[in-house]
């Protein structure tokens, strides 16, 4: 028995040892950010990072417009960049800032979509600030039983834990403007009474990726010849926000698909037919409510993907990256920026520049 605990004793200390706290590499966990957001009526840009481009571009944007920002990198990304070269890019990313002139940046290193226990302690055990545990496909009581596992986990580090209700309609199954796949007001007080979760991501009818809806889902705008989709779930989220007053609401799937930027791929040689996103006037007025977080990830693919496109086609003898990484990080940084202030709202939030 003595031996045993000896075992176990060892191994705690091992794992402790190992571990990196955020706090270590300057980074911070949501709480104050969501609280200050919800009171203010704006939202924290949550954008996904795969590679230094995207994270320089991030960070200059930040920086420029004075925001606090949430670095998300998915189980996707961990596996594309190595994990530990995207914690110390996050670190990097603190130190980048301040370079940048920001004395006092806030940054959050956060997991999206955790999909497991093992990969929620991975992260926090490895210096991430934030994690979200999606167990929204699972039954209702396994998915708190899970994300509140997660929760006792993080908590003890003063880690910050996004949790999901409700169900993200995929285009494939036509189900975007389905009632039944929508966050259930009734479930959330139960939810996040049992859980502890320090935020809770819904779904009002956004989706991930370009196409959010199908062109039998949208109007045709007359003027442009546009697809205008459906509108979000407004009368949802305000029923949840009578439930949990001030609590913080995340909110995915939602690029708006800039149709300049799909112009661009199309014109140089792309082929993305239909792509629709969210309009932006419907995020302005989410970020105005209780959603403090907004997730954005396909927008800067298409930013990027659009000025790689016309730089190949303008200078197809040019073969050096930076000749056209370059052009796709300015292109993101203008778009981050555009969300940031005409969009979410959160420029000038940060409390000392
Ligand atoms: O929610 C999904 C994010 O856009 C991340 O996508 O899994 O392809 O990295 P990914
Ligand atoms: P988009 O695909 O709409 O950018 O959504 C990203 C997201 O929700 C990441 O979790
Ligand atoms: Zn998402």
């Amino acid at each position: 028995m003595e031996r045993f605990f000896y075992f176990c004793n060892r191994n705690h200390l091992k794992n402790t040892i190992n571990m990196v706290s955020y706090k270590e590499l300057g980074l911070v966990n949501t709480r104050k950010m969501f609280a200050k957001a919800v009171d203010g009526g704006y939202a924290i840009p949550a954008f996904n990072f795969n590679n230094m481009e995207q994270m320089q571009a991030i960070i200059m944007a930040a920086v420029e417009t004075k925001s606090p920002v949430i670095l998300q990198v998915s189980k996707g990304a961990r596996n594309y960049a190595n994990q530990t070269l995207l914690r110390y890019m996050a670190q990097g990313a603190v130190e980048y800032a301040k370079e940048l002139g920001c004395a006092h940046p806030e940054i959050v290193l956060h997991l999206d979509h955790g999909d497991s226990f093992e990969l929620c302690k991975s992260c926090i055990d490895m210096g991430f600030s934030s994690v979200m545990i999606d167990g929204s496909a699972l039954p209702y009581d396994e998915n708190v039983a899970l994300t509140r596992k997660v929760v006792d986990y993080a908590h003890q580090y003063d880690v910050t834990v996004e949790g999901e209700l409700g169900v993200l309609a995929g285009v494939e199954d036509e189900v975007a403007a389905e009632e039944s796949h929508y966050t259930k007001p009734e479930e959330v007080i139960d939810f996040v009474t049992k859980t502890g979760v320090d935020s809770l991501a819904i779904s009002i009818g956004t989706s991930h990726g370009a196409y959010k809806f199908t062109p039998e889902q949208c109007t045709v705008d007359p003027a442009t010849g546009r697809l205008v989709p459906p509108p979000l779930a407004f009368d949802v989220l305000e029923a949840i926000e009578q439930k949990l007053p001030g609590f913080p609401i995340v909110l995915h799937g939602s690029s708006s698909v800039p149709q300049d930027e799909v112009d661009t791929i199309n014109k140089y040689g792309g082929s993305l037919k239909a792509a629709v996103g969210i309009p932006e006037e419907q995020l302005r007025k989410a970020a105005k409510s209780a959603v403090c977080k907004i997730n954005i990830d396909s927008d800067s693919r298409l930013a990027m993907t659009a000025a790689i496109r016309k730089a190949f086609a303008e200078k197809p003898a040019e073969f050096d990256p930076r000749k056209y990484l370059g052009p796709a990080r300015d292109n993101m940084k203008k778009l981050y920026e555009h969300k940031i202030i005409n969009v979410l709202g959160s420029n000038d939030k940060l409390e000392n520049a």
